[in-house]
């Protein structure tokens, strides 16, 4: 079965079970939910997701819907280093459905099981290769005996062995609990939260369908013989802060399936890069490659993919967050691309296999094919400016520099080092590059988790508050002065400033920060107020309010806008709050405030920073 079919199969199913169809949301979780989303990109179908499974409502057409399905685009980068084995992934989909309220275990692991097995309707796997895991309980949330408990009902129900075992106990042979660790879901420190059962498939087809010990299928977890196909949690509490604080108000369901594990089961291959979603490139690398090398193949067709949804959702390589991962992965598959040497001129062919990948997926994501020729130019430029930077640290290194430096400052993988070292005679101290490395890993998941606190998280300060509605002033200002070019990159607001990331080709002459400072002065002065009004979705695309982020809004859109009427208004953004109820407060207490520019500058091609302050 064709990874098409698989995703129009599994939205027809639930679209017959009462689901709305809804659009993959951006690969880019949105700034301002900065304390609900706790990562860079979506790394889970759920994310885009949390504030209705936390209990807002979901609006379509005027109705509140509680059952949603979709094919959503994720990006997990924690496991780099792994990719180029059989199963792992940078980007991937998943499938999923949800109920916001709605239903909850029963029907979630039926319509899974149905999905699954159903030959007509789903997947037509064989139930007797099918196992499941469920939550084993802990000091903070109970076993799920009730999911175990329905597991057995399904498999009776379809006279598929149930493992002959007590479900009271963890050695049932089908249906097997397991810890938090495994069978636990959270996404961050923030957020709903609960236990989930994962389904298992015998892609192998050694395991015989019953009387299986709880040892036997850790081991063949392990050793590939089973794959996880599917995850439906019960999402029953909320986190804050890392704690669970309390039960939600209606549990939901959020359930996933990757589509890349699918496709692999149901093309009957060992590996993802053997499904059709991964060939096309790893078919042109094979007849291009001098140098076969499978490992830097699987890379190059990994990480290529990922960049192109990427750079289709509006990430452009730079040195900092998105940016900079983006970069990465585009530097790891130029230097694999190298090492497959597919030319005699030494270049990497990145354009023959980004096509590849456009053309797979072009017909199934509108937004690759109206961007597939800046997608490749993009890829293209980082290329060259890559090879101009190796260039420059291969100087560096015949000056004698060490490897760490090179990997910092240059990009230089240590493996590349390692080469040059050899060809060279030297050699590279591989114990002083690691303990660097790992410094230079602790400080940047600090910075990290520092900037996943930052943002609006500290959305009841005063400052921060000000500094919010001062952004909405800025940007408009920004617009009047420096035309419709600017494009809102990135805010992030603390109590001391707020610091606004947008497109703009050209450093800022002074005039032209004097000019947007005494605008937003002038707006201060005049006491605006700053009004919300919600509205739908197509309601509000048409008021012409600014809109970020690709972010996945339901029908009910909420707009801030900062004047006497919302036709009239100076600026009106779409925003999820909260603001000031009159720009005159953003002159403090005693009205004396100014809004100043401290700082502009470049933090990455086409992309200017302001920090500002009021004060
Ligand atoms: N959130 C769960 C997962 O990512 C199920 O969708 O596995």
């Amino acid at each position: 079965m064709k990874s098409s079919e698989i995703r129009s199969r599994f939205l027809q199913f639930f679209k017959n079970r009462k689901h709305t169809i809804i659009d993959s949301a951006s690969l880019i979780t949105s700034d301002e939910k900065g304390v609900t989303n706790p990562t860079l990109f979506n790394t889970a179908g759920m994310q885009p997701l949390i504030p209705y499974l936390l209990g807002k409502p979901f609006i379509k057409d005027g109705h509140e819907v509680t059952r949603l399905a979709d094919v959503q685009k994720c990006l997990r980068t924690v496991d780099i280093d792994e990719i180029g084995d059989r199963t792992h992934a940078t980007f991937f989909e998943m499938l999923g459905n949800w109920s916001l309220g709605d239903y909850f275990k029963e029907e979630a692991i039926k319509w899974s099981y149905e999905f699954l097995t159903s030959k007509e309707e789903g997947l037509g796997l064989d139930p007797n290769r099918l196992y499941v895991t469920v939550f084993e309980g802990d000091a903070v949330a109970a076993k799920d005996v009730e999911a175990a408990e329905i597991w057995k009902g399904i498999f009776k129900a379809n006279t598929v062995s149930d493992g002959g075992g007590d479900t009271s106990k963890s050695e049932n042979g089908r249906i097997f609990f397991m810890p938090a660790s495994s069978n636990w879901w959270e996404a961050g420190e923030n957020g709903p939260c609960g236990p989930d059962t994962e389904m298992y498939y015998d892609v192998k087809n050694v395991l015989g369908g019953k009387g299986l010990t709880h040892e036997r299928f850790l081991e063949a977890d392990s050793k590939r013989e089973v794959v996880e196909v599917w995850n439906d949690v019960f999402m029953q509490y909320e986190k804050k802060d890392g704690k669970i604080v309390g039960k939600l108000p209606k549990p939901s369901v959020d359930t996933g399936a990757g589509l890349e594990r699918l496709a692999m089961v149901m093309q009957n291959v060992d590996n993802i890069f053997d499904t059709d979603l991964l060939k096309p490139e790893m078919d042109v690398m094979k007849t291009m490659a001098k140098n076969w090398k499978i490992e830097s193949a699987r890379i190059v067709a990994d990480h290529i993919r990922s960049a192109v949804f990427l750079i289709t959702d509006g990430v452009i390589p730079s040195n900092t967050d998105r940016g900079y991962v983006l970069r990465k992965l585009i530097r790891r598959a130029v230097r694999h691309g190298q090492l497959l040497k597919m030319s005699e001129d030494g270049s990497s062919k990145l354009d023959i296999i980004v096509n590849a990948v456009i053309l797979n997926y072009e017909n199934v994501y509108k937004e690759v094919a109206i961007k597939k020729d800046f997608v490749i130019a993009e890829i293209l430029k980082e290329e060259t400016r890559f090879k101009e930077t190796l260039n420059q640290g291969l100087k560096e290194f015949e000056k004698g520099v060490d490897a760490f430096t090179l990997f910092s400052s240059y990009g230089f993988p240590l493996e590349l080092t390692l080469e040059l070292a050899k060809e060279k005679g030297i050699t590279i101290d591989v114990n002083d590059f690691n303990e660097k490395f790992k410094k230079h890993q602790e400080l940047s998941r600090a910075g990290a988790e520092q900037k996943f606190k930052g943002g609006l998280a500290d959305s009841n300060n005063e400052m921060v508050v000000r500094y919010h509605t001062a952004t909405h002033l800025l940007h408009q200002a920004l617009f009047d002065v420096l035309g419709n070019g600017v494009m809102q990159k990135g805010s992030n607001i603390t109590t001391e400033r707020l610091r606004f990331d947008f497109a703009h080709g050209a450093k800022m002459t002074d005039e032209e920060k004097k000019r947007v400072e005494a605008i937003v002065n002038e707006k201060i002065a005049a006491g605006l107020p700053m009004t919300q009004v919600k509205m739908s979705k197509e309601e509000a695309e048409k008021t012409g309010a600014k809109h970020f982020f690709g972010e996945k809004y339901g029908d009910e859109i909420s707009i801030y806008y900062i004047g006497d009427s919302l036709e009239r208004a100076y600026s009106k953004e779409f925003c999820g709050g909260p603001h000031v109820k009159n720009t005159r407060e953003l002159a403090g207490p005693e009205g004396k405030w100014h809004f100043k520019i401290l700082k502009e500058e470049a933090v990455a091609q086409g992309v200017r920073r302001i920090k500002a302050v009021l004060g």
